[in-house]
């Protein structure tokens, strides 16, 4: 059994009648937006979807989710989402699919915000995973250098031959920390950097993390 499948269609479990729900993105959003599609379809639940990024609204529209746009918004009942590490903390790093802006105004607006990830995931300290930062273009060599000063090797996200676009028309650096000892401190720098977007640093975000197991089996922290 796929351990991110698992994960996804436990998460799923929780969603209502009537609501609406944030979709996530990457490889575990994936498989929940299959089972909210299989469960739209099975019990015929009535949803309002709002999505990520654009490859998940096109793949929920496919599947026959209903999406609104974000001006129809009134509150966001649950959304799901994967992340790239979760510490014993509940802090997340998130951004490895380059959608973390729109993930973070999803997931701050949601009254329950479920994380899904298998357990490789599962980290005692942040930042083996590069921290994902999106960026204005707009000067972006004086921003990444603002970034260095902070004590990581910052590298511009390519696709293919050329950089990484986000679905809001920015940048994405890759900072390479090895260790973020103070999550919450950090975040809060990199904020205060002009040309720096939004950082996928997740506090104390997650209001439940759904872990997938190889076998198939789940557990929720
Ligand atoms: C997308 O920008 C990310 O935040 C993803 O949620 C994160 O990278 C996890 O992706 P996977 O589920 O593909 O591992």
């Amino acid at each position: 059994m796929n351990a991110k499948k698992a994960a996804a269609d436990k998460a799923v479990e929780l969603i209502q009648n009537g609501m609406t729900v944030g979709l996530g993105t990457g490889s575990t959003a994936y498989w929940a937006i299959h089972r909210i599609a299989e469960r739209i379809k099975e019990e015929g639940l009535q949803l309002k979807a709002v999505s990520s990024s654009k490859n998940s609204e096109e793949l929920a529209l496919q599947l026959g989710i209903p999406i609104i746009p974000f001006a129809e918004v009134e509150s966001i009942d649950m959304t799901i989402d994967g992340a790239d590490e979760v510490d014993r903390d509940n802090h997340l790093i998130k951004g490895g699919g380059g959608a973390l802006l729109r993930e973070k105004i999803i997931a701050s607006n949601s009254k329950r915000f479920v994380v899904i990830v298998d357990e490789s995931k599962l980290v005692k300290t942040l930042g083996k995973f590069p921290l994902p930062i999106e960026i204005v273009p707009f000067a972006a060599e004086l921003t990444i250098r603002r970034l260095e000063q902070l004590g990581c090797k910052p590298v511009i996200r390519k696709a293919e031959q050329s950089t990484f676009v986000t679905d809001n028309g920015n940048w994405i650096v890759d900072c390479h920390f090895d260790e973020i000892a103070s999550p919450g401190a950090l975040g809060d720098r990199i904020k205060t950097i002009p040309g720096v977007v939004e950082h996928g640093l997740f506090i104390q975000m997650a209001h439940t993390v759904v872990v997938g197991h190889a076998d198939g089996t789940t557990s929720v922290i």
